[in-house]
């Protein structure tokens, strides 16, 4: 199925990008003409990221790239999610939605992004069942303590997490 002429963000943090992330932004490409992936410049309800925005979207564009998804793009956004929708011509945001724990969140983002922009509509794909647990915070912290996440992550992104937690945690 594709929506004709229809652009989607997938906005996020992504510190890092990890295998869950690229399960939503691959089954809204397939359903989407085109999806932009929007990186949040600096996350206002998160500590300082452990990548920068550039490496963050970096790492996307290397994913999608190896996926072979060829109607994806990457931005890097400052602004209100909304603004940043309308500035790249996209009606539609695309959430992935793990468990029960995610509702509450999310429901309030709607409810705020509802506000500013009635005409953006939000969507909201499951979770694969296999990434139904998977978050960026839990990938750093098995990383943190020497836990093998080359399951869970991109190749370019496990090869990269022990190094820069342990220089991030010397800093
Ligand atoms: O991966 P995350 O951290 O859940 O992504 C959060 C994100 C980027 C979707 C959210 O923080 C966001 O939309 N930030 C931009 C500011 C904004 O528009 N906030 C919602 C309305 S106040």
């Amino acid at each position: 199925m594709s929506v004709s002429g229809k652009v989607a963000i997938c906005p996020g943090s992504y510190d890092p990008v990890t295998n869950g992330h690229l399960d939503i932004i691959s089954r809204a490409s397939g359903v989407f003409d085109r999806v932009i992936v929007g990186v949040v410049n600096q996350p206002v309800r998160k500590q300082k990221t452990l990548y920068t925005s550039e490496e963050r979207k970096a790492f996307i564009e290397q994913a999608a790239a190896d996926h072979g998804l060829g109607n994806i793009s990457v931005e890097i956004f400052s602004n209100l999610l909304v603004e940043f929708a309308r500035e790249q011509g996209a009606g539609v945001v695309i959430k992935g939605l793990r468990a029960i724990s995610d509702f509450e969140y999310e429901f309030e983002m709607n409810q705020l992004n509802r506000m500013l922009a009635p005409d953006i509509e939000s969507m909201y794909i499951f979770a694969s069942a296999r990434y139904s647990f998977l978050s960026s915070t839990g990938v750093k912290e098995m990383a943190t303590f020497g836990g093998d996440v080359s399951e869970l992550v991109p190749p370019a992104v496990a090869s990269s997490l022990t190094d820069r937690i342990s220089r991030d945690s010397e800093g």
